[in-house]
């Protein structure tokens, strides 16, 4: 297989550990196992302390699959996959699902492998680009009619990344029932969920939306254990899960022993979890708002309406890759530059799910005044 490198992956791996501040990390400040064990039930606390380091079952741990299950209205046990990560559940579903003479439409900017991997298996992909002057809102008409005859998968991200972009109700009903009536699966990132500002613009999961709609969850963003590398599938597609663990035992086999532990603990304690993020995500927007509204003759964002990460684009004749370049020289933050996704606009990535972001913030604000 030859895959182009994933951009924003190798960006990280340059700056993540080397900079004071990440001010475009996309997950979740992240939570310490110390305090994380200390929500754990009576349960999961023997679990955890007779723990043996062997091998796990390749479908997953069935009590996390049954607390997986629980994230949804129409999904059992059965019907969860867990991967090491979002990344590997993307890697495997796009092998299965696409290969030479197939077609697959996915949402742009986004996350590379998305598309990538498809394309890496022989697919042709079609880029369903959003932009700024629609409130990078998706165009769910201008979608169904990028539909073929060999059309196999529609990937949506949402609450997106690096957006913040969500879609309505009814547009994602809209979208569902195309897909349904043309056999096509819909695969819903739905890595941010439950980072929606307003609860009641949260979602119907793809895998509770038509019986080919698989969801893609992990616990890196809204539940803020990213090293866990514990992601998972959701489907009542179960043909489709088959072939995904029959391709999984030629990446991980199983998952990570004590991880599956500490994500069982994790899913138990949702409501304490998410509301911890919800706390940092919607105290980091209200600086951020203010920020903006200071910056508007230098910056401009669409306000996003889930997740922890939005687009902002850098006003005027300055290049947002230069400008990125010096700021982390000069105030160690770190930007990620819209080329890092192929974007073309003078737009970053700005995250907003890190405790630091209230120093992070000032250090980058002293810059643009500074007119550096
Ligand atoms: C939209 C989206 N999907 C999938 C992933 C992969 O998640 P993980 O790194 O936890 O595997 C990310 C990570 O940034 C993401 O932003």
């Amino acid at each position: 297989m030859r895959i182009a490198d994933f951009a924003l992956e190798r960006y990280f791996a340059r700056w993540e550990f080397a900079v004071d501040h990440l001010l475009c990390a996309s997950d979740v400040e992240a939570w310490r196992i110390a305090d994380l064990l200390e929500l754990a039930d009576d349960e999961a606390r023997r679990l955890w302390a007779g723990l043996r380091l062997g091998y796990t079952e390749s479908s997953g741990h069935p009590l996390l699959r049954a607390e997986i299950a629980r994230l949804y209205d129409r999904i059992d046990p059965d019907d969860v996959l867990v991967f090491a990560g979002a990344e590997e559940a993307i890697f495997c579903l796009s092998n299965v699902l696409l290969g030479p003479g197939d077609h697959a439409v996915v949402t742009w900017p986004g996350y590379q492998s998305l598309f990538e991997v498809g394309r890496a298996a022989g697919a042709e992909v079609t880029l369903h680009e959003l932009h700024e002057a629609d409130g990078w809102a998706l165009d769910v008409g201008r979608l169904i009619a990028s539909l073929r005859p060999e059309t196999r998968l529609v990937v949506v991200n949402a609450p997106h990344n690096p957006t913040g972009m969500l879609p309505t109700h009814a547009e994602w009903a809209r979208l569902g029932d195309a897909l349904a009536d043309r056999g096509i699966h819909l695969f819903a990132d739905e890595v941010y969920r439950f980072l929606e500002l307003d609860e009641s613009d949260r979602l119907v999961a793809g895998a509770d939306l038509f019986e080919r709609g698989v969801s893609l969850g992990v616990m890196s963003k809204s539940f803020a254990m990213a090293g866990l590398r514990i992601g998972w599938l959701a489907s009542r597609d179960a043909n489709l899960l088959a072939r995904c663990a029959a391709f999984k035992d030629y990446t991980t086999i199983c998952s990570s022993a004590p991880s599956e532990i500490l994500a069982l603990i994790g899913l138990r304690a949702r409501d304490r979890v998410l509301g911890r993020s919800l706390r940092i995500v919607t105290d980091n927007l209200a600086l951020l708002h203010d920020f903006f509204r200071r910056q508007a003759g230098r910056l401009v964002w669409v306000a996003p309406r889930g997740g922890s990460v939005a687009f902002p684009r850098l006003l005027g004749d300055a290049s947002i890759d230069d400008l990125a370049k010096r700021l982390v020289e000069a105030e160690g933050v770190l930007l990620l530059p819209g080329s890092q996704f192929g974007h073309p606009g003078n737009h970053f990535r700005l995250g907003f799910g890190r405790e630091d972001l209230p120093e992070a913030l000032p250090r980058f604000e002293a810059f643009l005044d500074r007119g550096a």
